[in-house]
């Protein structure tokens, strides 16, 4: 009997850690995605299953605990959404203002019939530091300011150095253009190789837009990473317009043929880059494109080299972006600085190849659209300077 009593004892030891040592955490985020004139998607990820939602504030004076504020809940088809990946699209807000959110993430430990059994709640802090920001666009903005880095390759270091000759307190955007990894494993080394200095240094107030690179396609984690991103399309190719200025972000995928032995037999980039061609073609007729007065495509890799993928982009896309009058196309992907002028027979833009150790700095007014080269020293090395279209 009493070793009957021993082992019931030891079985209610082992079930209550389950639920005394339910202790929910947020590993990685917020982050902010998509963002645009009424509305932006915030994301963030937590150690175990659970409900998320984000509570919004005005910008104002008031205290986040002076009321209760408006939760909004990551959800879809009318549920709200279990899982460790929590995306909260915030739609119908003002453009052109400052909004206060914090984060939240109930853990869900048991959901059996009706009978949900909830842990405990994580959330980002309000109380000793500030609530997270962000700033919706506006239509009328006539100045915009943005950066972009590229094939990083997991150094942090080094993006965190080039990322810091921003000022991003005036900062609208950032773009990853690709590589930011060499490959794509697992959620833990995604977030190390470059996302959580990413979200550290900006992305929980300046929205980030991703062009993904040769590298993000490579690596079993490479087919959930557009879970990550979220994008105004729902694919990795989109439009952005904030203020004077439409980016027509592009996915150049991977450089080398569909056959090639380094992807097994695993991509379909070919015809993956004729759809997005197809895409591309009425993408560019639309009123946010045509009538910007500034034109930029950001693709990691430049329609040149001679690689078949390069030859791709310049095949399928070059075209498409010459007849659309494109003005610049900000590439990657070579690890040298290159600034190619527009070329008889391919792109009639130029083409501004960053390399993997530089930042490109940018603003656009109603004057022009100044690109500076940044090196790690913060020294303007070169620039490219546009003017907008009438
Ligand atoms: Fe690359």
């Amino acid at each position: 009997m009493r070793g009957k009593i021993l082992l019931f004892a030891a079985g209610l030891l082992a079930a209550l850690p389950a639920f005394s040592q339910s202790n929910i955490k947020i590993t990685h985020g917020p982050y902010l995605q998509a963002l645009h004139d009424t509305g932006v998607t915030i994301v963030w990820t937590t150690d175990s299953e659970a409900t998320g939602w984000v509570e919004l504030a005005p910008d104002d004076s008031t205290h986040f605990y002076q009321k209760e504020r408006p939760r909004f809940f990551a959800s879809s088809h009318g549920f709200k959404n279990i899982s460790k990946l929590h995306k909260v699209t915030l739609k119908g807000l003002t453009p052109g203002t400052a909004y206060r959110y914090r984060v939240y993430s109930r853990e869900v430990l048991s959901h059996v019939g009706a009978k949900v059994l909830y842990g405990d709640v994580a959330a980002t802090q309000v109380y000793r530091v500030a609530p997270l920001r962000f700033t919706t666009g506006r239509p009328d903005q006539k100045e915009v300011i943005f950066g972009v880095v590229n094939d990083i390759h997991g150094r942090n270091d080094v993006m965190e150095k080039l990322l810091g000759y921003l000022d991003l307190k005036k900062t609208d955007l950032v773009f990853f253009n690709g590589d930011m990894a060499n490959d794509l494993r697992t959620e833990d080394q995604m977030f190390t190789d470059f996302m959580d200095t990413g979200t550290k240094v900006f992305a929980g107030e300046v929205p980030m837009y991703y062009a993904r690179g040769n590298h993000e396609t490579r690596g079993q984690y490479a087919s959930p990473f557009p879970d990550y991103f979220p994008t105004s399309t729902g694919n990795l190719y989109y439009l952005v317009r904030r203020g004077p200025i439409c980016f027509v972000v592009l996915d150049c995928g991977e450089d080398k043929p569909d056959s090639d032995i380094e992807y097994s037999g695993i991509v379909n980039m070919d015809h993956y880059r004729s759809e997005q061609a197809e895409w591309l073609k009425e993408a560019l007729k639309r009123p946010e494109y045509v009538n910007a007065p500034y034109k930029v495509v950001i693709c990691h890799m430049p329609p040149f080299g001679g690689w078949h993928g390069e030859g791709e982009v310049a095949a399928k896309f070059v075209p498409l972006l010459n007849d659309a009058g494109a003005q610049v196309m900000l590439s990657g992907h070579l690890h040298r600085h290159m600034k190619v002028a527009a070329t008889a027979g391919n792109h009639k833009f130029p083409v501004l190849v960053n390399s993997n150790n530089a930042l490109l700095r940018a603003k656009a007014d109603d004057r022009k659209l100044l690109i500076e080269v940044v090196d790690q020293q913060g020294k303007v090395t070169d620039s490219l300077e546009l003017h907008p279209q009438k």
